[in-house]
């Protein structure tokens, strides 16, 4: 399949029209200039997604391009778990067509994606994830470890939440980890917390949105992270961040913190799910939870936030609305 960027463009030049990388700044930052014309910044979430077509991959894949075709999306974001069950073997892996090119066709996804790195990922050549040559095999693929992206109303946080998960380390249950660049795991943590909050603080717009693959708060089988409950969370509320978007429970949900502040919104139905598993841990409020395959649409607006979560028939399954301001009361 012929690289849709390079129709017009090399893609080198597309790269530096889709986005402006800037040195300066210690998490990386790209700016993703409007391919819009109106004041709404869409886009699309997908998770744990990765299975050559299987589980339901391919219709909602099917689903994701006819929801893109309605509304003006900008780009995709991949909440992690990117390829299962190990990640990538390396960038000339075929799973990378397999799962991902030839699965995500509609002309209507052919735009930026923007992924993190999940605990799936990492069990594999973890580097291959994230080298710009596989953007030579397909230019929608974008995946750093964490990183900013700039868009207008709106600043996107992408953080890798797997090396602050103990028990990879400590029980890995048989499976093998790349931790190569994480290591010393320590001041990989204390650095990545640091840049986070510097970014955090330094932002000024619209809405801010963080996302990793593993839940903050989540009543699926995973639940609650409790490592980024005690270090990233703090941070989080601080610095007014709004939504908190993740995978890994193989699930759709939506939770509000105790406060109201922040939406804990889990996008992980890509693929693989109905575990029928809900645990109420009584963390926030439960707004809504589904156990089976889907992903999440996202529209900011200056004045508002619309958030619909949808299955593999493409049907609305929960649609929430709030106003913007610094401190949300998430009133609907
Ligand atoms: C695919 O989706 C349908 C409809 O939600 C569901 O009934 C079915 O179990 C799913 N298949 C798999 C393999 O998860």
């Amino acid at each position: 399949m012929a690289c849709f960027l390079n129709k017009s463009i090399p893609s080198s030049l597309l790269l530096l029209i889709f986005c402006f990388i800037s040195t300066t700044a210690e998490l990386q930052r790209l700016r993703h200039e409007p391919n819009y014309d109106h004041d709404a910044l869409n886009f699309l979430v997908v998770g744990d997604w990765g299975r050559k077509g299987q589980y339901n991959q391919s219709k909602v894949a099917l689903q994701m391009g006819r929801i893109a075709e309605e509304l003006d999306m900008a780009f995709v974001v991949s909440t992690g778990d990117n390829f299962y069950e190990d990640g990538l073997t390396g960038v000339t892996d075929p799973d990378f067509r397999q799962s991902f090119t030839n699965i995500y066709t509609s002309k209507s996804l052919e735009m930026q994606w923007y992924n993190v790195l999940g605990n799936h990922d990492y069990r594999g050549d973890v580097e291959a994830q994230l080298d710009p040559t596989l953007r030579s095999v397909d230019c929608r693929w974008l995946c750093m470890r964490s990183f900013v992206v700039n868009a207008q109303v709106a600043d996107l946080f992408f953080i890798d939440t797997t090396p602050f998960v103990d028990k990879y380390f400590t029980h890995p249950g048989g499976h093998i980890y790349d931790w190569r660049g994480v290591l010393p795991r320590k001041n990989y943590i204390q650095n990545l917390l640091k840049d986070v909050e510097f970014a955090l603080k330094e932002s000024t717009a619209t809405w801010k949105v963080v996302i990793g693959h593993h839940p903050i708060r989540s009543a699926g089988h995973h639940g609650d992270t409790q490592e980024l409950v005690e270090q990233l969370l703090p941070i989080l509320e601080d610095n007014n961040v709004h939504l908190y978007i993740n995978g890994h429970d193989h699930c759709l949900e939506r939770i509000s913190s105790s406060d109201g502040q922040i939406q804990f919104l889990t996008s992980g139905g890509g693929s693989k799910a109905w575990r029928g598993e809900v645990k109420d841990e009584n963390a926030g409020e439960i707004e809504f939870y589904y156990d089976g395959q889907g992903f999440m649409s996202v529209q900011l607006t200056h004045s508002d936030v619309h958030i619909v979560f949808y299955d593999v028939f493409g049907k609305a399954l929960h649609k929430w609305s709030a106003p913007s301001s610094n401190q949300l009361n998430w009133a609907i």
